[in-house]
C-alpha cells in the first residue's frame, strides 16, 4: 500500500512540480499572474505567527484559484507526469475513431502525445498558455472533459487522488511563487528521463531567491 501511494501521489506530485517550476521559469509573465491571483489573499490573511517571515498559503486559500489551477494543468498537458495509459480490450468493438478492436487486443494511449495534437489542442499546442484552460474573462475554468485531458485517467479508474493532488500541488506553487524568485541555472540540461513516469532526467537546477520586499 506504501509502495502504492509513494508511485502514485509522490512521484506523480513530484514530477509535475518539476516541470511547473521550469515551464514558470521560461515564462516570468505566467509567475506575474498568479502573483496578481495571490495578491489579494495575502493581503488579506494573517500571518500564522508574529515572527513568521513566508507567507504560507493554505489549500482553503489556494481552491478558488483558477488561473492558479489552469497553470497546472497547462504544465500537465505539456508534461504530463504519467506518460501512457494501457486498456485492454474486453469485446469486440468499433471505437468512435472507427477502429476496429477484438478481445484481447491492448490499446496504448500516449498522453504526452496527446498534449501536442492539433484537433485536441488548437494549432498552438506547443505553447505554454495557461489562459486555455479559461473562459474569456479569465474568471472561471472552461469544462474539459476528462478524455480529452487524461493525465488523471478516465471513467471508472479515474485517478482517486485527483482533488488532493490539484490542493498539494496548488498550495506549493503558490507559496513559493509567493515568497521566491527562481531562475534556471544556465547550462543545465533539462530532459525527460523516459520510463512509465515523466520524471527529469538530471533534476531541475536553479537558483532560488527570496522576493525583494517580501
Ligand atoms: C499529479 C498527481 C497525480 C497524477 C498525474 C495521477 C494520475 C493517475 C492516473 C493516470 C491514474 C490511473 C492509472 C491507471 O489505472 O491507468 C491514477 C490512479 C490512481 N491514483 Fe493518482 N495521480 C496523482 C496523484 C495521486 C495522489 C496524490 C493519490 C493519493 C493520495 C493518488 C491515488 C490514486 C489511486 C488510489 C489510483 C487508482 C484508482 C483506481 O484504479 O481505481 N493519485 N492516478
Amino acid at each position: 500500500m506504501l509502495i502504492f501511494y509513494m508511485m502514485t501521489g509522490r512521484d506523480t506530485v513530484g514530477t509535475t512540480l518539476s516541470w511547473l517550476f521550469y515551464n514558470l521559469a521560461k515564462n516570468p509573465h505566467v509567475v506575474s499572474a498568479i502573483r496578481d491571483e495571490l495578491a489579494p489573499i495575502a493581503a488579506t490573511s494573517r500571518k500564522q505567527e508574529e515572527n513568521e517571515t513566508l507567507k504560507v498559503f493554505e489549500a482553503q486559500e489556494t481552491i478558488p484559484l483558477v488561473y492558479l489551477q489552469a497553470v497546472i494543468f497547462e504544465s500537465m498537458r505539456l508534461y504530463p507526469p504519467i506518460l501512457y495509459e494501457r486498456k485492454s480490450v474486453l469485446a469486440e468493438d468499433v471505437l468512435p475513431s472507427g477502429h476496429q478492436v477484438r478481445a484481447g487486443d491492448v490499446i496504448m494511449i500516449s498522453l504526452y502525445a496527446m498534449g501536442g495534437v492539433d484537433s485536441v489542442r488548437g494549432k498552438d499546442h506547443s505553447e505554454y498558455r495557461p489562459q486555455r484552460w479559461l473562459s474569456r474573462d479569465g474568471s472561471s475554468l472552461l469544462y474539459v472533459p476528462s478524455h480529452k485531458f487524461l493525465a488523471f485517467n478516465s471513467g471508472p479508474r479515474l485517478c482517486l487522488g485527483k482533488e488532493m493532488a490539484i490542493a498539494q500541488i496548488k498550495t506549493i506553487v503558490a507559496t513559493v511563487v509567493w515568497n521566491y524568485d527562481i531562475a534556471l541555472v544556465e547550462g543545465h540540461a533539462v530532459e525527460p528521463k523516459l520510463s512509465s513516469s515523466m520524471q527529469m532526467k538530471n533534476g531541475l537546477m536553479a537558483m532560488v531567491k527570496r522576493r525583494e520586499g517580501m
